[in-house]
């Protein structure tokens, strides 16, 4: 459909074309001896309009009432200028198929119904047309995403999901539990003294990994291996929080995108992250016209033109700065602002929204103490080569850092945080042997998908959302 839909003419060139689609039925009106049918088969926002006449072949089962709203069918036709004034081409139909019936308890009728609703039908929510476009959008811009890094010079590495390690010591883990039947014989293992759960279950992930392991919350620690060996990586895969917070940004399963720069400081760690987004977001403007311009329309007004923006330079500010400046905002804040105390997104969206008029905004070099244990001191001893990119709507998009690459510097920090030296033997071996100054930083996938589409729940922009209270299909 898309082929014959999309592009300024809609098709007009190809009316004479047979054609042969297969999708899904959106709506179905009859009028007199004539018989319209709208199908859309995903590859873009727009229905194909089916106009049947009862010569057409299988047109009994549209007429016995067999094809519904949601139905899968398959249909032959010819191309034709459409006599309506909302496409330019039509198909006229010669024959239709019946693919799969749809109950009439489908839930996805044209009226529209709310994104709460449909959050209950995550099976179903891809044939709406705000899912689909989503969907879209969301693969176009990991299309761009690899295609960035990979034009960049960049090798991709798979991080792993299950971790020993707690990559930015929060402790918002989730356990890996390894559970198996009670009666399961094992070699060397003496079952009964491994505690039981509900069921008959044990629990052997102790004996299984030989140490407890939980799901990665980053993929950065290995990914800065792969880069102090292959020079310019990016990773990309799920990461998890069991953080408890409820809000519109945070999920418990989502995506990041991790680059990790050698020989690279936190200047280009930002112009990095900079040209990065530059590009998806030019990418996504001219590769998804029509999902781009439905968002603009029933989603967030003047999207497109508010992404456009984004090609200026970004401002950058330092942690002190924007202190200084949150001090002295005409506002009051619900959180305390104060040198030392962590930004809580009212600032965020204050610094980006209003004092720099909706611009993204780069803070560097944070207080040592609210960022983790990896950051690379800079030379006053109180602050850290951190930096966050905020967006407006969204806040916090990526959190990256100069790492530290220096021995004594690290084992020191270690210690101060009370950490276990012995279990980042690895990780200390990178600055042992061939140390390089590193760089590198997260962005949160979903964020970017919310930020290019204007879609205000996160849980709307990742196809099974995984919060609190919350793991369905
Ligand atoms: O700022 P964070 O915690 O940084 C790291 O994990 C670093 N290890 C990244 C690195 O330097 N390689 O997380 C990075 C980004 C955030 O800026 C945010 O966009 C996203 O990940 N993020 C979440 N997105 C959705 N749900 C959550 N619970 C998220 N937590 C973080
Ligand atoms: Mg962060």
């Amino acid at each position: 459909i898309a082929e014959v839909k999309g592009g300024g003419d809609e098709g007009l060139g190809r009316v004479g074309q047979s054609l042969s689609v297969t999708g899904w039925v959106r709506t179905l009106r009859s009028q007199s001896s004539v018989t319209f049918i709208e199908i859309n088969d995903g590859s873009c926002l727009s229905n194909l309009q089916c106009v049947m006449n009862p010569d057409a072949e299988g047109y009994d089962q549209v007429e016995g009432g067999s094809v519904l709203t949601g139905a899968s069918v398959s249909v032959q036709g010819t191309i034709v200028a459409s006599q309506g004034t909302k496409q330019k081409v039509e198909l006229k139909v010669h024959k239709i198929i019946l693919v799969g019936k749809c109950d009439s308890s489908y839930p996805i009728q044209k009226k529209r119904v709310s994104r709460e609703f449909l959050r209950t039908k995550s099976h179903l929510r891809p044939r709406t047309n705000t899912f689909g476009a989503v969907a879209r959008v969301r693969n176009t811009l990991a299309y761009a995403t690899h295609k960035f890094f990979q034009e960049s010079g960049f090798v991709w590495v798979a991080s792993p999901i299950i971790t020993a390690s707690d990559c930015e010591g929060a402790g918002e883990q989730f356990c890996v539990t390894t559970l198996i039947p009670s009666s399961h014989e094992t070699a060397d293992t003496s079952i009964d003294a491994i505690p039981k759960t509900k069921g008959g279950l044990v629990d052997w992930s102790q004996d299984f990994f030989g140490k407890p392991a939980f799901l990665t919350v980053s993929g950065q620690l290995n990914g800065e291996t792969y880069a102090t060996a292959l020079s310019d990586i990016y990773t990309f895969g799920p990461t998890f929080r069991a953080e408890n917070s409820n809000t519109s940004r945070h999920l418990a399963e989502f995506w990041m995108i991790e680059p990790e720069l050698a020989f690279a400081d936190l200047d280009d760690d930002m112009a990095c992250a900079t040209a990065y987004l530059q590009y998806v977001v030019k990418y996504v403007l001219e590769n998804c016209k029509e999902d781009m311009e439905f968002f603009d329309t029933w989603i967030e007004k003047g999207i497109i033109h508010r992404l456009s923006v984004f090609e200026k330079e970004f401002l950058q500010l330092s942690y002190t700065d924007a202190i200084e400046l949150l001090l002295k905002a005409n506002k009051k804040f619900d959180f305390p602002v104060k040198w030392g105390l962590d930004l809580q997104s009212e600032h965020e969206r204050y610094i980006t929204e209003e004092a720099f008029g909706g611009r993204p905004v780069i803070i560097r070099d944070y207080p040592k103490e609210i960022k983790a244990f990896y950051m690379r001191e800079n030379d006053d001893g109180k602050t850290v080569a951190a930096m966050d990119m905020l967006v407006p709507r969204i806040g916090e998009l990526i959190g990256g850092s100069q790492r530290e690459e220096r021995l004594e510097v690290l084992e020191a920090r270690l210690d101060e945080l009370k950490l276990d030296k012995e279990s980042y033997w690895w990780y200390l071996d990178l600055r042992r042997y061939g140390s390089v100054p590193h760089a590198g930083f997260g962005l949160g996938f979903e964020r970017l998908v919310q930020f290019a589409t204007g879609i205000d729940n996160i849980r709307d922009v990742i196809p099974f959302p995984r919060s609190p209270g919350s793991a369905d299909f």
